[in-house]
């Protein structure tokens, strides 16, 4: 087992990363603190793995409640679906809820533990590899409107987080690469070394060899977990982790959030941005190659599709941002491991520069 610490001042917790870890009740034991406990999960992950966690629970008064799968349920209706649950458990102060899935329970579980009696305990229990790298750490929770994605949330650090990569042997392939590609984005942002790394081991990872596997989730959330205790609330450098995103946001958006996984849309999203960044004169094109090899190993699109318009991209980019002025603020590069946050970007290049790739 692999363990690291998200370091915040009054909030630190620890992250384990290994094979059997659901079946390791004394690491969940020592974040637990009351009696009475809620297992969510969802209706595919629940029969997978759900009873090696009960298993662990002997003692406590607990509920397993599990939701429909998928996007669409990461709602304010199933929000009140758990508080239900929590209430029939007569939920106190002191209980604590467990997420075990992907990141659409992580996201929802840490939304409904911030809300219930103001806030109570929650553990994630991962078993995606994007829930593993990216949305079980650093307490971002949330809930969809049908307005738009993640509007209704809560920054809700949890007590724990258990990795068990064992699980990821069930996980279909696209959802793996699509994580792969969140695991990517570190090596981009802020370290050539992991870059060169993923490169060597790329054979490996997609064999799903569990060594490599548990370093790559290790150094991805080391990274996460060095960010997240620097800028907890993303008044600065967290924006980092959203590298691609804008245009991978853009992308999710016209593609009706079914033709691409969101893992997927960032893959393209990152390369579009390091283009982009070549383009400005920021960063070689050569880096924006490497990276779009990368991601293409690990089964990812990485090419604009012909019939995303350039203008029609921008256009969302500018309403993912949110933006009242002409120019935009992005996540750009100057080369492998030197992301930048960067101000009034020209959405006229943004577009020539989609144009010309
Ligand atoms: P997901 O939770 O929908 O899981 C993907 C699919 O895999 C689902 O069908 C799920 O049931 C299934 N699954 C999960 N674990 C499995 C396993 N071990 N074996 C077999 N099937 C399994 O999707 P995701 O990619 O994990 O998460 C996406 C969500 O995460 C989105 O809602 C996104 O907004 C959110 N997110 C949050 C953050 C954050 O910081 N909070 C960061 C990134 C993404
Ligand atoms: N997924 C980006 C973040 O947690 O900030």
């Amino acid at each position: 087992m692999k363990s690291l610490k998200v370091a915040l001042a009054e909030r630190a917790y620890d992250i384990h990363i290994g094979r059997g870890l659901l079946d390791r009740g004394e690491l969940l034991r020592a974040a637990i603190r009351g009696r009475q406990l809620l297992l969510l999960s969802n209706s595919t992950v629940a029969p997978l793995y759900a009873a090696r966690i009960e298993a662990q629970l002997a003692g406590l008064a607990w509920r397993r409640f599990e939701l429909p799968d998928g996007e669409a349920h990461k709602t304010l209706e199933s929000a009140g679906k758990v508080f239900e649950a929590l209430a029939a458990l007569g939920a106190q102060r002191n209980a604590c809820l467990i997420a075990l899935g992907g990141g659409v329970v992580g996201d929802l579980g840490g939304f409904a533990a911030a809300c219930w009696m103001r806030g109570i305990d929650f553990i994630q229990v991962p078993t995606t590899l994007l829930a593993m790298v990216d949305s079980s750490v650093g307490g971002k929770t949330a809930v969809n409107l049908p307005a738009g994605k993640n509007l209704v949330g809560a920054f809700w650090q949890p007590k724990l987080v258990l990795a068990d990569t064992d699980t990821l042997s069930t996980l279909p392939p696209r959802e793996y690469a699509a994580g792969l590609a969140e695991v990517v984005k570190y090596g981009a942002i802020g370290d050539a070394d992991f870059l060169d790394w993923l490169e060597r081991h790329a054979e490996a990872l997609l064999a799903r060899d569990p060594e490599v596997l548990a370093e790559a989730v290790h150094r991805s959330c080391a990274h996460k977990a060095a960010i997240v205790a620097r800028d907890e609330r993303e008044t600065g450098e967290r924006a980092l982790l959203n590298f691609g995103h804008t245009y991978g946001h853009a992308l999710e958006t016209m593609g009706a959030y079914t033709r691409w996984l969101h893992g997927e849309a960032v893959a393209i999203g990152m390369v579009l941005a390091a283009r982009l960044s070549a383009a400005l004169g920021m960063a070689p094109a050569a880096d924006a190659q490497r990276l779009a090899a990368l991601l293409a190993r690990f089964g990812l699109p990485t090419t604009r599709p012909a019939d995303c318009a350039p203008q029609a991209i921008v256009e969302l980019m500018r309403l993912d941002k949110k933006t009242l002025s002409d120019r935009l603020r992005l996540i750009l590069w100057r080369g492998v491991g030197r992301a930048e946050i960067v101000d009034g970007v020209d959405p006229g290049e943004i577009a020539a520069a989609l144009a010309s790739g």
